[in-house]
């Protein structure tokens, strides 16, 4: 199926870096928000990544407008129903993507595929919610989009051969590689890598070690380009908590239980870089 249109549902860091690497590819887009603020702080963090890739030699600056000039913002959600490929990276929260989808629903071309970017709820459960479960599945982006490689594709119990096989072609023209993972509680990157921070939490819960070794320890001892608590910050610690729960409600293993002080920074309002406060202070 061809792809020439994409909607992309939310406007936060996932959304815009979604809107960023659509667009360059060539790709109309249209991003949706409940917020025009949101929308016009987006539209300015894709400018601003756009002009460090054109400062870099990544891209030309023709290449810039022509990717600035396919993406349309509207507060209008219906609006996304033109779309041939509907990437939804709202808030990380069952219910709210659940509402969207279904508000959404009626707009629909029979054709659209939807996708979720969720890091980590269950994509049958979702899908099962819509008209369209064999054309639904998880599109999911690394933080930050435009520098990550990696795009999990998840397929719900019901998704199609053909929804996966043009989600796939969707990925190859990014320019990204696909790792397919099956649909079970953080699919394959989340499984493995937020167990990893929340230990780090647990490592400083305990006072094994403080911040800065816990991370330095983690960067110079295992190559890893962020430390995990300063990975954290930047996923957000309300992500990685809501993550935590995710694996440990659907696996139900005490090892996935969320480290107490993660809770604690979450209940504080400490939820890393966007807060500006978390494991590090960023005011
Ligand atoms: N847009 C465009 N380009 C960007 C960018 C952005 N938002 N952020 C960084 N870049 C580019 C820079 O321009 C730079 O480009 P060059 O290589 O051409 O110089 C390159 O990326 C590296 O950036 P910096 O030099 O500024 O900084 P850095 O070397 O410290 O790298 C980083 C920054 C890429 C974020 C690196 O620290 C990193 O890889 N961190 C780990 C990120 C990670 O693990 N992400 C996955 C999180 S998990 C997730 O997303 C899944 C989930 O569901 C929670």
């Amino acid at each position: 199926m061809e792809i020439s249109r994409v909607g992309v549902i939310g406007a936060g860091q996932m959304g815009n870096g979604i809107a960023h690497v659509m667009a360059l590819a060539g790709y109309d887009v249209i991003m949706s928000d409940i917020s025009q603020e949101a929308l016009d702080r987006a539209m300015a963090t894709i400018r601003r990544n756009m002009e460090r890739q054109v400062s870099r030699g990544k891209i030309t600056q023709d290449q810039m407008n022509a990717a600035l000039s396919r993406i349309q913002t509207t507060l209008n959600l219906p609006d996304i129903g033109a779309a041939d490929l509907v990437i939804e990276a709202a808030t990380e929260r069952e219910s709210v993507k659940q509402a969207i989808f279904e508000d959404l629903q009626p707009h629909l071309q029979p054709h659209t595929i939807l996708t979720s970017n969720t890091s980590s709820i269950s994509i049958t459960r979702l899908a099962s919610r819509t008209d369209r479960p064999e054309r639904f599945m998880g599109f999911h982006f690394m933080n930050p989009v435009p520098v990550m490689q990696l795009v999990e594709l998840i397929r719900g119990i019901a998704t199609d051969e053909e929804t996966y096989r043009t989600c796939l072609g969707v990925v190859e023209r990014l320019g990204k590689t696909a790792a397919s993972a099956e649909d079970f509680p953080g699919f394959i990157v989340n499984r493995i890598l937020m167990p990893m921070i929340n230990e780090a939490v647990y490592t400083l819960y305990e006072g094994v070690g403080n911040v800065r070794s816990i991370d330095q320890s983690m960067r110079l001892g295992a190559n890893h380009p962020m430390g995990p608590l300063e990975l954290a910050d930047f996923i957000g610690l309300d992500t990685c908590l809501a993550i935590m729960n995710v694996l440990h409600d659907g696996l139900a293993d005490t090892k996935y239980r969320p480290c107490p002080l993660l809770t604690k920074y979450v209940e504080a309002g400490w939820l890393g870089r966007k807060t500006k406060r978390g494991f590090y202070d960023y005011r």
